[in-house]
């Protein structure tokens, strides 16, 4: 009779290294170790093949990847900056002094965690354009869509709530105005900005429950949300690329061929992340993350800025009765937002960017179209018109909310119509003429209350603000 021998090996190092690698058995040098732990890593992130046209970069512009570069390097620095950081109004101000002076590249940590910040914002926001533009949320990458929406929302409130910790007066500020677009909600705005800022107004208590938002919540719930994001992204595959004509790159009879992630993604994304790693270095290397006098709550600077991420609703606040300046506008925005990939959608525009040559014209038309009316608006409601005082009798939720908005819906209605009519174009190209229509004038009252705005939050130019 044979003895029923274990057939593993007889060297430990191999068992256990066996033990924890399930599926492959590993080169018995450290290279090829490496090698099978990296693979083994890469293939849970991706599908073992991919279709070769995606690999094309002027197609995703790499702004999903560089989003989740970002979030690693946001949550490595920001680990980092947990270690010397007090969320207390005595400490916190010294300890961003002590960071910058006292800490070994303290500044430089600083530095990357801000600006990576900061840049995610962007990337995020790009990275929405790009989906929309390619038609990257049609069936069946809907939810994903809306994941992003969540994605976006939890960047911005991750960014808000850090905006407050160095306890500086632009932090101390910011915080002040930025809240303050809370309490305009109809009867539990109230409550939730005291909820928020545990009490009547920005203090101790605001500043334990930012910390606790910013460090813990808001970074646990991004990461399972990305996870999900990436995860749906490996199983409903990414859309592909498509030129004018409908034909994809690359197609061999009828297949689009496809190449093996390793190496062929991998190696991009490995080059792409090593040089946007470097930029940002050298970025923050040069550039320093501001930091103001210490925050007087006694002394409210003029003016009174939110965050540049919030700088487009501050300008709709100067321009409509808040509730529908901070509350409905936003609101009807963010419904749009994800109710588009639920619109019928021409199919054979996925994967073309700006859908057709006529919907790259259109797209323009829009662009131009809000760059030229946005600024010519505002001017006339800053200087010319007083719809409150033309209109005594109404309320002024109506007299500067419901009659501005619904002139407003009656403009882009119009448009729409307008649009179709002229190019002969499809629901689908006239639909993104209007995305980009509200996109372009939403980022132009940003740069206006970023840089066009000065005392008082009178209209300026950027040199007079400065
Ligand atoms: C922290 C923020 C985000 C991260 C880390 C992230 C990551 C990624 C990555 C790595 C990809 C695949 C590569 C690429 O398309 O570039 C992707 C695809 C996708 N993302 Fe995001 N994303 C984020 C935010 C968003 C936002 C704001 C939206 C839209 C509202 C969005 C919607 C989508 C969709 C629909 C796809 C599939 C696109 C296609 O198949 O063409 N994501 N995302």
């Amino acid at each position: 009779m044979t003895d029923n021998l274990d057939p593993r090996p007889d060297d430990l190092s191999q068992r256990v290294w066996e033990s924890i690698q399930r599926d492959e058995l590993p080169p018995k040098d450290d290279r090829g170790r490496m090698r099978v732990v990296m693979n083994n890593l890469i293939l849970h992130l991706h599908p073992s093949k991919v279709a070769k046209p995606t690999l094309k970069f002027t197609y995703t512009w790499g702004l999903g990847g560089l989003a989740l570069l970002l979030v690693a390097l946001l949550s490595l620095t920001g680990v980092m900056l947990m270690f010397v950081y007090t969320p207390s109004p005595e400490f916190a101000y010294q300890d961003m002094l002590n960071l910058q002076t006292e800490v070994w590249f303290g500044q430089l940590i600083r530095n990357l965690h801000h600006w990576s910040g900061n840049l995610l914002v962007i990337v995020a926001f790009l990275h929405l354009l790009r989906v929309f533009f390619t038609g990257g949320f049609k069936t069946p990458r809907e939810f994903n869509w809306i994941l992003g929406i969540a994605l976006l929302l939890l960047v911005v409130g991750a960014n808000f709530t850090g905006y407050l910790l160095p306890w500086d007066q632009l932090a101390y500020w910011a915080v002040t105005v930025g809240s303050s677009l809370l309490s305009y909600v109809p009867l539990i705005g109230e409550p939730l900005r005291s909820f928020l800022l545990g009490g009547p107004e920005v203090g101790a208590a605001t500043l334990t429950n930012f910390y606790g938002l910013h460090v813990a919540i808001i970074p646990l719930t991004l990461m399972g949300i990305v996870s999900f994001h990436i995860w749906r992204v490996r199983k409903d595959t990414l859309s592909i690329p498509h030129k004018l004509d409908g034909a994809v790159d690359g197609t061999e009879g009828g297949q689009v061929e496809k190449v093996t992630t390793l190496p062929h993604l991998v190696s991009r994304e490995f080059v792409f992340a090593l040089v946007m790693t470097g930029a940002i270095l050298l970025w923050s290397v040069w550039v320093n993350a501001p930091l103001e006098a210490a925050a007087n709550p006694d002394h409210s600077p003029n003016p009174a800025k939110a965050a540049w991420y919030f700088m487009g609703l501050q300008e709709l606040l100067l321009h409509f009765h808040p509730v529908f300046g901070a509350i409905i506008i936003p609101a009807l925005g963010l419904g749009a937002l994800a109710f588009l990939p639920y619109q019928r959608f021409d199919l054979s525009a996925e994967g073309v960017w700006f859908r057709s040559a006529k919907g790259r014209r259109m797209a323009l038309v829009g662009a131009l179209t809000a760059l030229i009316a946005v600024p010519l608006l505002v001017v006339f409601d800053e200087y010319a018109l007083d719809l409150p005082g033309m209109l005594p009798t109404p309320p002024t939720l109506i007299s500067n909310g419901w009659i501005p908005l619904a002139a407003l819906l009656l403009l882009v209605i119009g448009y729409y119509d307008g649009m179709k009519r002229l190019f002969k174009a499809t629901a689908c190209e006239t639909r993104q003429s209007v995305f980009v229509l509200l996109v372009v004038s939403f980022v132009v009252l940003t740069v206006i209350g970023v840089a066009f705005r000065g005392e008082g939050m009178a209209l300026m130019f950027p040199w007079e603000v400065l």
